[in-house]
């Protein structure tokens, strides 16, 4: 058991603790001591106020390196950057209303913050004020941006203040200070990059298939299982181009290209397949479409049209028969009867490489919901998910993907358990 009795990612981890300008920056001499204790390397930085509570001397005493204070080190040119790439963890205790705001705005105004702006390890601010300044909606919206953008914020203490007042404001004990840590740390460390190097494609939504002018054939698909296995794709690290039918937000290395139909859900898929690496067909595809769609509106007066239906591009077929050595091709089969069966035959007949089955007529699975549970079956194998978020069956389908692709290429493809930043 490590010092701190947590699972030990504070040990050996390079850890800058900044320490601003409050009262209770006297406690930073004992948090500093836990650290070292726990086996971390300790940078500490003090604000100009911070100086003022506790002396420098008294923490470059009980850290790993001395105290810095200055972002104009003779010694050290650019101390914010160096400090912020060798960090494994940025702890901010106590953090004042000033270095949250500053630190929300992006002011790099002192060492401290400039630090925070240049680190892109995680980050644990320990706000610790007077209860009326807690209370206050400028420092709430800094923390809700903050928070937003992913730091970590260990909530205060209620107890005695300095000068007798008694609320919320205080911070909390070195213990549960080194517990939020490791928390942070095992946080950052359990975000996987294992996609990273890789590209996918990705296809949501049912297709609209036009009827004339104002009408279409389509299925209940909310495209919500092909959006969550994007997002979560680009999350992992993966290039991912998201063909959908449905909006979907864009984002860092998300690319959406919106489609409507069949037709152009085939053509944006083939111009982008060949430099795919899995290509994951989670849209319900229109099996027909009208064959003449009306130009116009047909009109109630002129009868009850009738509507001759042909074939649409069987997109996941064509790919699987065009398929190149070493790229993964994943099909969705949402079926009502055998899934099992009809997606091991599809399996088959679209010469996919993985096949998830769904039930699409139980409660809680499929078209529309949140919630999904399925099989994913490839050659060899089939897995059972039970009934989960389309998050985690994004998750686990993207697994199978990966497990496949290593297969195919007989190693591990892209650069493995990198650290997100
Ligand atoms: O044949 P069925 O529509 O049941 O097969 C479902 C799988 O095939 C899904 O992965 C779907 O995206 C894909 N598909 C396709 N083109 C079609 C029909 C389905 O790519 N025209």
């Amino acid at each position: 058991m490590d010092p701190a009795g947590g699972p030990g990612h504070l040990r050996s981890a390079t850890v800058v603790l900044g320490v601003a300008g409050g009262i209770a920056a006297y406690k930073a001499a004992e948090l500093t001591r836990r650290l070292v204790e726990a086996g971390a390397h300790v940078c500490p930085v003090l604000t100009e106020s911070a100086e003022r509570f506790i002396g420098a001397a008294t923490l470059s005493a009980l850290a790993s390196e001395p105290v810095r204070t200055s972002l104009f080190d003779e010694r050290e040119p650019i101390p914010h950057t160096s400090l912020g790439q060798r960090a494994d963890l940025v702890i901010v205790a106590p953090a004042t209303a000033r270095v949250i705001a500053a630190y929300a705005a992006g002011l790099s105004s002192d060492l401290l913050v400039a630090t925070l702006l240049a680190t892109r390890a995680p980050v644990l601010v320990c706000p610790a004020m007077h209860t009326e300044m807690w209370e206050h909606p400028a420092v709430r919206d800094n923390l809700a941006t903050l928070r937003r953008r992913g730091v970590h914020v260990l909530e205060p203490d209620t107890g005695r203040l300095a000068g007798g007042d008694v609320g919320p404001g205080r911070l909390p004990d070195a213990a549960r200070i080194l517990e939020a840590a490791e928390a942070a740390l095992a946080a950052a460390a359990g975000r996987r990059q294992d996609l990273a190097g890789l590209r996918l494609l990705v296809t949501a939504g049912g297709t609209r298939e036009p009827v004339d002018a104002v009408r279409y054939l389509s299925n209940r698909s909310s495209g919500k299982q092909g959006r969550a296995i994007a997002a979560a794709a680009a999350e992992r690290g993966a290039e991912v181009v998201l063909v959908s039918t449905v909006p979907a937000e864009p984002g860092p290395r998300l690319e959406v290209v919106p489609v409507e139909t069949a037709e152009e859900m085939a053509a944006a898929v083939a111009a982008r397949a060949e430099s795919a690496d899995i290509v994951v067909m989670a849209a319900a595809v229109a099996d027909f479409r009208p064959k003449a769609p009306a130009a116009v509106k047909l009109k109630k007066r002129d009868g009850v049209p009738e509507i001759v239906l042909e074939p649409t591009p069987d997109i996941l077929a064509g790919l699987g028969a065009a398929k190149r050595a070493g790229q993964v091709l994943v099909g969705f089969a949402a079926e009502t009867g055998d899934v099992v069966g009809e997606a091991r035959r599809k399996l088959q007949s679209k010469g996919a490489d993985l096949l998830v089955g769904n039930d699409v007529s139980a409660h809680e699975v499929g078209f529309g919901w949140d919630t999904n549970a399925v099989t994913i079956l490839s050659r060899t194998a089939a897995v059972e998910v039970p009934l989960s978020s389309k998050r985690e069956i994004a998750e686990a389908v993207l697994d199978a993907a990966l497990l496949e692709l290593r297969a195919a290429r007989g190693g591990p493809p892209g650069r493995q358990g990198e650290p997100q930043t």
